[in-house]
């Protein structure tokens, strides 16, 4: 494709929460290997910024430390939009990037997207078109107006196409280019902590942990799951009751983990067959995905992995913006009802659960494609007339 373009900006990745590691470090890893592709700056928002939620990640993911950090923290969704809003502001000025890359649909990706937009620098939004369609999942809203800004599309299923296509997206800034967090799932798997360490660190150990050689893993963090006290009550309930079935492993995001406290609800998830845990690195919840019987959860993500490893995964939510994970894969909606959520894990520990495909392009090279196509699309945009 010729001499590297030395004379283009800076390509400026932005990161904000924990999604968005395991796609953004293979994402930096082929733009940098790329010749064609400017030098990548990596933003980081600090909309997540506990170690447990971030540096260890980071570390685990070999992703490099941020070339700068707004140090933004927590607050309610309009001041956290509003306050990395402000301080990405003079972080674009003054590097007058070619083009900035988001991904996913956290806060920080709608905020920085925004930012861009209105200074006429390209927004290039990776996992574009992923629609639940149910506008009171905070996420589903920024993956509308991100995309209705952005200049360049990269989907991860075909799904998104036509959603895009009904919201009057050119097809033309649309590319199909896979999944970044399947390159991070493959590319890490070699190295996943097996579930044992796990299991000694919570004193679980020799002949006891023959009782776990069957587990499933619980992640639960939805604000819809886990805000309300008659949301969150049943469904631990029913989690304390599929333990009796299938033993359960609990890494607890900060957000239940301060609501279970709050609502007085610890001991529905106090049980010997229940282990709670603080949120996990990527290299132990891989190890744990890998191993499990059953995977529960409400994440957008580990349904993603779940599907890639073939481990039955119960959504503990009525909608998906990741069909493909039901259609092909290994998914199924459950929702929060006592019964499909009991019922559907009786299957699974019966008959071994849905068996799916690993879908199209979700094959580790999702990194390189992109990078490829993005080296020419801006060449091509900024070629001298
Ligand atoms: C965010 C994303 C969500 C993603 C999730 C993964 C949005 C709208 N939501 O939700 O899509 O699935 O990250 O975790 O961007 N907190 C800590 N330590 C931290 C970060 C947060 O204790 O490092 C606590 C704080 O009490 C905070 C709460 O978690 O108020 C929520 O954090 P926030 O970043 O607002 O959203 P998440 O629920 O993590």
């Amino acid at each position: 494709m010729g001499a590297p373009p030395r004379d283009l900006r800076p390509v400026l990745c932005i990161v904000g929460a924990r999604p968005n590691y395991m796609k953004m470090a293979p994402l930096m890893r082929a733009l940098g290997a790329n010749p064609d592709v400017p030098p990548a700056v990596l933003v980081h928002t600090g909309q997540h910024y506990d170690p447990s939620m971030n540096a260890r990640l980071f570390e685990d993911l070999q992703l490099p430390a941020p070339d700068l950090n707004l140090e933004v923290g927590s607050g309610s969704h309009a001041v956290q939009t509003a306050e990395i809003m402000r301080r990405f502001e003079p972080v674009l000025d003054a590097q007058q990037p070619s083009c900035v890359v988001i991904v996913g649909d956290v806060n920080s990706t709608l905020a920085c997207s925004l930012v861009a937009a209105k200074k006429n620098v390209p927004v290039v939004h990776v996992e574009a078109g992923l629609r639940s369609f149910d506008r009171s999942m905070p996420e589903e809203i920024n993956r509308v107006l991100t995309d209705q800004i952005s200049d360049l599309l990269y989907t991860t299923e075909r799904s998104a196409h036509a959603n895009l296509a009904r919201e009057g997206i050119d097809a033309d800034k649309v590319h199909f280019v896979g999944n970044l967090m399947i390159d991070s799932l493959l590319g890490h798997k070699p190295r996943a902590v097996p579930v044992t360490r796990l299991l000694d660190d919570a004193g679980v150990r020799g002949s006891d942990q023959n009782a776990w050689q069957r587990y499933g893993v619980v992640t639960l963090h939805r604000p819809s799951n886990v805000d309300d006290l008659d949301v969150l009550r049943p469904l631990l309930r029913a989690l304390r009751d599929a333990s009796e079935l299938l033993p359960l492993i609990c890494p607890l995001h900060p957000r239940t983990r301060a609501n279970i406290d709050r609502f007085g609800l610890s001991e529905l998830i106090t049980s010997p067959r229940i282990l709670v845990f603080p949120p996990q690195g990527y290299l132990e919840m891989l190890g744990l995905m890998c191993a499990a019987t059953a995977v529960m959860t409400d994440s957008g993500g580990i349904q993603e992995e779940t599907t890639a490893l073939g481990v039955p995964c119960l959504t503990l939510r009525e909608n998906t913006e990741r069909p493909i994970t039901v259609d092909q894969g290994t998914n199924t909606l459950v929702g929060r009802d006592h019964e499909s959520i009991l019922g559907n894990l009786r299957d699974i520990l019966s008959n071994g659960g849905k068996r799916g495909r690993v879908p199209e392009l979700w094959d580790g090279h999702a990194g390189e494609r992109i990078a490829a196509h993005l080296a020419g699309w801006l060449q091509r945009r900024y070629a001298p007339v």
